[in-house]
């Protein structure tokens, strides 16, 4: 995607230096830093500590990890360890978990083979998330209005992005989308990082606060919601950024379309439905903190919640199917009842 008319991927193995290269997502919307990795356990403590963050993003960045691990040992236990240390980062995006059995198991066969299989699935992640705006496109109306949260562009996953990729697509098209952009609490972000991408790319938007879908839908200004998933079950129940099941719900009751935008590598047809999937919990830090620049644009930290109480802080929720209009996929746009054929 392009930052300031340069093209950058959110994640790549920076051949020159022989090191993971990634955009720190910490820093945005404030500073554009690219930060640089040795070891795998430099790598997974920058997916633990959302150096970078989102689905595909993980994913990409953990086989980057492992391949890292591959290139340090041939020794099996080791790389065993390296995988367990990677995969104990974040428990709920299953794009990880895709990540780390493939480069394992091209490593385990080859040594050599783990970059190129770590390679391969950030260059399918990016292919995989351009035909999801392709096949996403085709539901935008010209002026469509749509409703979207957390952040599931670009940033989330290696390029395109899986919810903002339709979006973009729409844009790119001639037509004019306009993005209703939820702040996204406890950790912005919808406000930090999906109204940035947005900027970037000179798409109208608004940011508006987690609590104000119910009203813009009801005055009938959204005609869809599209949202990324972290994990979705063979039932096609959805794990997403917490708060999505609530804008599901909303848009059933008004009868707005719900679509689920991820590429195949996000589907776990081993897990049969939502309840099964472990919901990361999260430092009530971020819950209960406000961060931002300072004028030395040094991010600081405020707390805005009552001094003694303490929060609770889960990282995402799980929608269930019946609330799904569709997923829009790298293979077109599926109903939550067609997924079998897929399994
Ligand atoms: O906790 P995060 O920021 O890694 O959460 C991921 C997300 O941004 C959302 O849940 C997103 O909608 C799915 S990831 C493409």
């Amino acid at each position: 995607m392009l930052i300031e008319n340069q093209h950058y991927r959110t994640v790549w193995y920076d051949d020159t230096t022989r090191q993971v290269a990634m955009i720190n997502q910490n820093k945005l919307p404030f500073v554009f830093e690219l930060v640089y990795f040795k070891t795998y356990q430099e790598t997974a403590e920058a997916i633990r500590d959302m150096t970078v963050r989102g689905a595909g993003a993980i994913g990409a960045t953990a086989g980057f990890a492992m391949a890292q691990a591959f290139d340090t040992t041939g020794d099996l236990v080791k790389i065993q360890e390296a995988r367990a240390y990677i995969e104990a980062t974040r428990p709920t995006a299953v794009n990880l978990f895709y990540a780390t059995e493939k480069v394992f198991n091209a490593g385990k066969e080859h040594r050599n083979s783990a970059m190129v299989a770590a390679q391969q699935i950030a260059d399918e992640d990016a292919e995989g998330c351009r035909l999801i705006g392709e096949y996403g496109n085709t539901l935008i109306k010209p002026s469509g209005r749509i409703l979207t949260h957390c952040n599931a562009g670009w940033l989330a996953f290696v390029d395109y992005g899986s919810a903002l990729s339709p979006v973009y697509a729409a844009h790119n098209a001639g037509k004019q989308p306009f993005v209703y952009v939820d702040e996204t609490r406890p950790r912005g972000q919808g406000a930090r990082l999906t109204a940035y991408e947005l900027e970037q790319n000179k798409v109208d938007h608004r940011i508006i606060a987690d609590n104000a879908a119910a009203y813009y839908m009801a005055k009938g200004a959204i005609d869809m919601v599209i949202t990324g998933a972290d994990r979705i079950t063979a039932n096609g129940d959805v794990a997403n950024k917490i708060g999505t099941l609530e804008k599901a719900i909303l848009a059933k009751e008004f009868g707005i379309p719900f679509y689920v935008a991820a590429p195949f590598s996000t589907f776990d047809f081993n897990t049969p439905s939502g309840d099964m999937i472990v919901i990361e919990e999260r430092s009530d830090e971020e819950l209960l903190y406000h961060e931002g620049p300072d004028e030395h644009n040094i991010i600081r930290k405020i707390r805005m919640a009552a001094p003694g109480s303490a929060g609770l802080n889960p990282a995402f929720d799980v929608t269930p199917h019946r609330y799904i209009t569709g997923f829009i996929t790298n293979r077109g746009i599926i109903r939550p009842d067609e997924l079998k054929g897929y399994q």
